[in-house]
């Protein structure tokens, strides 16, 4: 089973995934953390709040990063999520109460007081990892795992030709978790644009989430409309669940060894760098920077599968 510490930034995708997180019986969610992205920060911690009381857990959610280190921050853009982050579907007020301790403390706090059982899932821009590092560098040596969706590698990217949003919305934030030199595993566009979730699926999961599988559906079919509209496909790409499927399951992905890193400026801001093990290039800097691992093939059905399932 898995201790995890959920980064996210909620998101229509996000919500599917906090849902697997909060249901699924081998995960212990021990808090999420949450960052600006799809929505602002403070959206974004009201939907954490709000997801965590619909499905009738109290889990600690403390806020994050609420722009980029560097450049000037996006606005977030509501034709894909909604202003609201849920697919501008009416939500509940929350009663809880976010952590006193910002995104990076919360994290630093946790991972040392459970030295090597943490798992740190990030599935926004990673500022809140970046900030965290810099708190406490030896973290790199007492997390369990780090698994990030993010990043394209043979893909292309969603929001410019070569970059994913996550890793667009902080590069700098994104170059020094891929390179800090921890156990780390990329779910990047590869995997997830292999995995269609059906409105056939959304029915089933709907059905058995209450309260929850409500704004779980209400969500799903705002963001069904994005797909339809701007990508011609019949179903949503459930992006952030994938990096939980790779926890769980991760016999349903392919993965490759290689140095990783991020293009910060310019035209290709925001870009997955990615250097197999052992293909000897000729510039050592493309293989000074530590080992991670990157997905680069799925079971799309399995893994959609697998999600209805849980919920
Ligand atoms: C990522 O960007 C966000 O819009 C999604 O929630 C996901 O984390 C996909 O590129
Ligand atoms: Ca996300």
């Amino acid at each position: 089973s898995h201790s995890i510490i959920f980064d996210t930034d909620p998101g229509v995708d996000d919500a599917q995934a906090i849902a697997i997180a909060l249901r699924h019986p081998e995960i212990e969610l021990l808090g999420m953390t949450t960052t600006y992205g799809n929505v602002d920060v403070e959206t974004a911690t009201h939907n954490a709040l709000l997801l965590s009381e619909l499905a009738e857990r109290d889990i600690p959610v403390a806020q994050g990063a609420a722009g980029p280190m560097v450049k000037p921050r996006h606005p977030a853009p509501a034709h894909i999520h909604g202003a609201n982050g849920l697919g501008n579907i009416e939500l509940p007020g929350v009663k809880g109460a976010k952590d006193p301790r910002c995104a990076a403390q919360f994290i630093v706090d946790t991972v040392n007081a459970h030295p090597g059982e943490v798992t740190l899932v990030a599935v926004g821009p990673v500022g809140n990892l970046a900030a965290a590092l810099q708190l406490d560098p030896t973290l790199t040596e007492k997390v369990r795992q780090v698994v990030i969706m993010g990043g394209s590698i043979r893909e292309g990217g969603n929001v410019t030709p070569v970059a994913e949003a996550n890793m667009f919305n902080d590069p700098h934030a994104a170059r020094r978790v891929l390179t800090a030199g921890w156990p780390l595993t990329l779910v990047g566009l590869d995997v997830t644009h292999r995995c269609v979730l059906s409105q056939a699926h959304m029915a089933r999961i709907e059905a058995g989430q209450g309260a929850l599988g409500k704004v779980l559906a209400g969500s799903y079919a705002f963001y069904r409309d994005f797909y339809r509209e701007f990508l011609g496909i019949d179903g949503c790409c459930p992006h952030d669940s994938c990096a939980l499927a790779w926890l769980l399951r991760p016999e349903l992905f392919t993965t490759a060894p290689g140095h990783l890193s991020v293009v910060t400026d310019g035209i290709a801001e925001g870009q997955t760098l990615f250097a197999p093990e052992g293909r000897g290039f000729i510039q050592e800097r493309w293989s000074q920077t530590p080992l991670a691992e990157v997905c680069l093939e799925v079971d799309g059905e399995a893994v959609v599968e697998w999600i209805t399932e849980t919920l």
